[in-house]
């Protein structure tokens, strides 16, 4: 894994999206691996910055998010669907049938699983797959004890996990749903290329300890250590806190 640290979260987010944008320049069809969370958000500003000054065209780029929420009525403002598509989707000039999330409320959540994995395949492979880390530790929901190879499938949200997204919940965490359908820590590894993205001192104590090891199923990030190209971009407030 490599790390860098940049000043602060809007040099972090500034970095990650011209990242993006330059892959998107050198490859139009490339294959996007996105995730949502607090942390994205800049990314996602700064990218749609990006696009709108430089002209990125996104038309033949296509997008698999990491996770979406069980149970959530559909149109759900809190809905990773709806999110994707206020924060980046209808921002840039990506066809709405080239972005793709795990369909949360399908009927048969093992099936759906097994078709976000086939498409993923079918389309490629993921090029370069964005991560967040939650206060657990996990990369997409995978929660302390999820399987390496772990593939796409249903999760029970850890309570800490839920207590971290209760705020976009309006602070309502008996409103955070308790599951979620989550790409695998083995899907999340087999993409090519791998950004980790963290900011803010909350995240400090978990991403050492993912950056700094030792590896073990408790902390789903320290997989990130089998992948060869991984790259972690984090902020002062978060490198302090490493060795
Ligand atoms: C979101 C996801 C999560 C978040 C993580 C950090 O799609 O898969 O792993 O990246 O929980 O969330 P924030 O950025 O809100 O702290």
């Amino acid at each position: 894994m490599k790390l860098v640290v940049r000043n602060d979260d809007r040099a972090v987010a500034a970095m990650t999206a011209r990242l993006i944008a330059d892959l998107v320049k050198a490859r139009p069809d490339c294959v996007l691996g996105l995730a949502t969370g607090r942390t994205m958000e800049r990314v996602y500003g700064e990218l749609v910055g990006i696009s709108a000054a430089e002209g990125l065209d996104f038309s033949r780029c296509r997008t698999f998010n990491l996770d979406e929420y069980i149970g959530l009525p559909p149109g759900s403002v809190h809905s990773y669907r709806t999110y994707m598509n206020e924060h980046l989707f209808s921002r840039i000039d990506i066809p709405i049938g080239n972005t793709m999330l795990p369909d949360g409320s399908a009927a048969d959540l093992v099936a759906e699983a097994a078709r976000y994995e086939d498409a993923i395949r079918r389309a490629g492979g993921i090029d370069l797959q964005l991560v967040g880390i939650g206060e657990t530790g996990h990369i997409g929901f995978n929660e302390p004890l999820s399987p390496f190879t772990s593939r796409t499938r249903d999760i029970t949200l850890a309570p800490g996990t839920r207590r971290q997204n209760a705020a976009l919940f309006d602070g309502d965490i008996d409103a955070v749903p308790q599951r979620a359908l989550t790409m695998g820590v083995g899907t999340i590894l087999e993409a090519r290329r791998i950004v980790l993205v963290a900011t803010g001192s909350a995240k400090a104590s978990i991403l050492a300890q993912a950056v700094e090891g030792p590896v073990t199923s408790m902390i789903s990030a320290t997989a990130l250590h089998f992948h060869q190209d991984t790259l972690a971009i984090v902020d002062e407030d978060v490198a302090r806190h490493l060795g």
